[in-house]
């Protein structure tokens, strides 16, 4: 295995925007304090700023987003490496000042932290500007609003860097949760006979916040619930959960196993998904009067393989719902025959996996066991391990460090991205209306009919 050479400087376009105040600056500083950042560290926007108004707004986003400073030194080491290049995304002037800032760098990381219609001018003058050479460069979800979309955007990208050099954060796929999940499949054997079509009945996904859009109404307007978590976030958590074990233990075993669930995933047809909007969201700055953008999608996946062929996968995600809670569920079939007196009342899930992805880690397993007493009767179990790191590390912070590393890993691939585009393309929009909800119930009632034949949705309980 060949270990990638670590990027020796990084740069943050957009470096006075949102992304950078809520999620950069605080990963930033918390590398500083693990002393695992020591490379220049050079943020590029419009306003004229100078090097010690960046610090400011480093500080300000670490006290608000990140928890407070509340290690001086490691906030000064940070302080020391920022350098700052302020001008015109459009003017090449910018990139040759940005390039003699970089004279001493090899192979910089350029993070794109700006809306995705600005990558071709920004990708573009790196390129004419010959600052791309050896470079990486990352990129910040949405890769695209459909399919058309995300392969002009590929396109743009692979005009200047190789996909190898390409680093798609879907920040998902930084979770310790995420990972565990791969770590629990491929690190245990008694699971592998089981994770299949011949005992799962089914699996669901329920990524519930219990948050409206927070004043993003103009950026929801864009997205709606199926662009903003579902095609991403969410079928990336199918992908890890369905895929073969990977041939071997380079990145790219694990990668293409993961894809290729992609291309297994059938095309979604608008009786696949339900959407439904909290009722109240019209009234938000930014939204249209009439606005049909769903800020709710439930939705049934099927995975056309030898593994998980017929089986369903409902998806469903939601803001304003009652609870903020990620969780995936793992059913199996019921004991195929009566043993037990208390057989034809088994509720649904006898036997289940559980996965908590938010707000903590757990992984359980559902099964039953007998009451004390002369009968066969049993009651509900669940074996539960719950991991709380204090310490753990944000998924900014594990993504940023591994893309100046050079780890592709928890990085998404352009195949991958397109097929789950194509998967949900013809449903952004040929769907039915959006059914109203009421703020703080578990949306609306129709996204019950979608998984009927399944004895309905499994609401987390926290
Ligand atoms: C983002 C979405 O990608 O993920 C947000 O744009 C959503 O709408 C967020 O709230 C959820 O992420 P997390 O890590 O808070 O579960």
């Amino acid at each position: 295995m060949t270990t990638p050479a670590p990027s020796d400087a990084v740069v943050f376009f957009g470096m006075t925007g949102d992304l950078a105040h809520k999620k950069i600056f605080p990963a930033l500083y918390n590398m500083a304090k693990r002393e695992q950042l020591n490379i220049p560290v050079i943020g590029v926007a419009s306003s004229p700023w100078s090097v010690d108004q960046l610090r400011d707004r480093a500080r300000d986003g670490i006290e608000q987003y990140g928890g407070g400073v509340d290690d001086e030194q490691a906030f000064g080491r940070l302080a020391e490496l920022l350098d700052y290049v302020s001008g015109d995304y459009a003017d090449l002037q910018t990139y040759k000042t940005l390039g003699e800032r970089l004279r001493n760098s090899q192979r910089p990381a350029f993070y794109l932290a700006i809306p995705p219609s600005l990558f071709p001018v920004v990708v573009e003058h790196l390129g004419a500007a010959g600052c791309a050479d050896n470079a990486r460069v990352i990129v910040e979800k949405p890769f695209g609003r459909d399919l058309v979309s995300a392969r002009e955007l590929n396109k743009v990208l692979h005009s200047v860097f190789p996909e190898k050099s390409i680093f798609r954060i879907d920040h998902y796929l930084g979770k310790e949760a995420i990972q565990n999940i791969v770590y629990f499949r491929f690190a245990n054997s008694f699971l592998e006979p089981i994770w299949n079509r011949n005992y799962v009945r089914q699996v669901q996904i329920t990524m519930a916040e219990d948050i409206d859009i927070q004043g993003r109404g103009r950026f929801y307007e864009e997205v709606g619930a199926l662009r903003d978590v579902v095609q991403n976030h969410l079928l990336q958590t199918v992908a890890l959960l369905a895929m073969e074990p990977p041939v071997g233990p380079e990145v790219e075993d694990l990668r293409d196993a993961k894809e290729k669930v992609f291309g297994a995933m059938r095309t979604l047809n608008r009786t696949d998904l339900v959407r439904g909007q909290f009722d109240g969201y019209r009234d938000e700055d930014g939204v249209a009067n009439g606005s049909d953008v769903e800020t709710y999608a439930a939705v049934r996946v099927f995975i056309d393989s030898w593994r998980w062929a017929g089986i369903p996968w409902y998806i469903r995600a939601g803001k304003n719902l009652p609870i903020t809670c990620t969780e995936v569920l793992v059913e199996l079939h019921r004991p195929p025959q009566r043993v037990f007196a208390e057989y034809e009342e088994l509720p649904r899930d006898t036997n289940s996996f559980r996965f908590r992805l938010n707000p903590q880690v757990q992984l359980a397993l559902e099964a039953r066991v007998k009451v004390p007493g002369e009968s066969f009767m049993g009651q509900p179990i669940e074996l539960a391990f719950t991991e709380n790191h204090p310490d753990e590390m944000t998924a900014y912070e594990r993504l940023i460090g591994d893309a100046i590393d050079g780890e592709n890993l928890l990085f998404a691939r352009e195949d991958g991205v397109e097929e789950a585009w194509r998967v949900v393309d013809d449903v952004l929009e040929h769907h039915d209306r959006a059914y109203p909800y009421k703020p703080h119930t578990w949306g609306p009632a129709q996204a019950g009919g979608l998984i009927k034949d399944a004895d309905g949705w499994h609401d987390p309980v926290l």
